[in-house]
């Protein structure tokens, strides 16, 4: 962490960005991929139920406030595919694009940078193979990067609530395309992707708790090993916050 934080500071010394008002937005540069294009190494592409499908239900704003908590412990009821929809919907999901070429998004994110990737280790998910996956948030669809039973084991050293993880019916791994953010916002990027993904992360504990899905946020983990894992290189790309969620009891 200490170190994603030095190579941050470095990365904005050397784009020569003194301030949060010389971005390269504002000296209308090109601007970056809305997000990482995705890699055509991994053709396997599952289009996901579509937000309009979701079942809604009313809730009271105090209750579902109040009654907000951590939940570190999941049956083994698997999560469905359209609650796992929902959820990627509620923390990531791409809203509008704008002429200007920014997304709205269902969470806040400065200058809309919107610099978030959002990787899943799927354990427990009907109809969905256990592995790795990429959430493609302009086409609302989930890429398939590493199926299998030993997939989510190799991630474990990485984390150490080890059983939440392998209980969890999925795990959210949150990073950040750094670039973007800098481009819209110069040297005020780094302390704004943490705060970005407060919220997102806050989005998916409220998202969760409607679904009767328990969440636990995750801050510490093995950084430079799951960066090695996920081939970040922990400067421009880095793994900013982790999530578990998995149907409760
Ligand atoms: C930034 C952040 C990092 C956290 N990291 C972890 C973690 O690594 N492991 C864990 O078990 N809980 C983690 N939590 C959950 C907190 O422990 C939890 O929110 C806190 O105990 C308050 O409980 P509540 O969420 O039920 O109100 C984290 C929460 C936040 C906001």
């Amino acid at each position: 962490m200490e170190k994603t934080f030095d190579f941050m500071q470095q990365f904005l010394k050397d784009t020569n960005l003194d301030s949060g008002k010389d971005t390269a937005m504002l000296r209308k540069e090109p601007q970056p991929p809305l997000e990482v294009p995705p890699c055509r190494d991994y053709p396997n592409v599952i289009r996901l139920p579509h937000p309009e499908m979701f079942e809604d239900k009313e809730v009271s704003f105090l209750q579902m406030i109040e009654l907000r908590e951590t939940v570190r412990q999941y049956s083994e009821q698997p999560m469905t595919l359209d609650e796992l929809s929902f959820l990627l919907w509620c923390t990531q999901g791409v809203k509008a694009i704008l002429p200007e070429g920014k997304t709205m998004r269902n969470v806040p994110s400065a200058r809309a940078a919107h610099a978030f990737e959002t990787l899943l280790l799927v354990n427990n998910v009907k109809d969905l193979e256990p592995g790795l996956y990429r959430f493609l948030a302009l086409g609302h669809a989930l890429q398939e990067i590493a199926v299998g039973e030993n997939v989510l084991d190799e991630y474990l050293e990485c984390f150490l609530p080890k059983n939440m993880i392998k209980k969890s019916g999925v795990t959210f791994i949150w990073t950040a395309d750094f670039q973007r953010m800098v481009y819209s916002c110069g040297n005020r990027a780094a302390r704004y992707i943490y705060i970005d993904a407060g919220h997102v992360c806050q989005n998916l504990y409220l998202a969760a708790q409607q679904k009767h899905i328990g969440v636990c946020a995750i801050g510490h983990f093995d950084d430079d090993k799951l960066n090695a894992k996920l081939n970040l290189d922990g400067r421009s790309s880095f793994t900013v916050y982790c999530a578990t969620a998995g149907k409760a009891y």
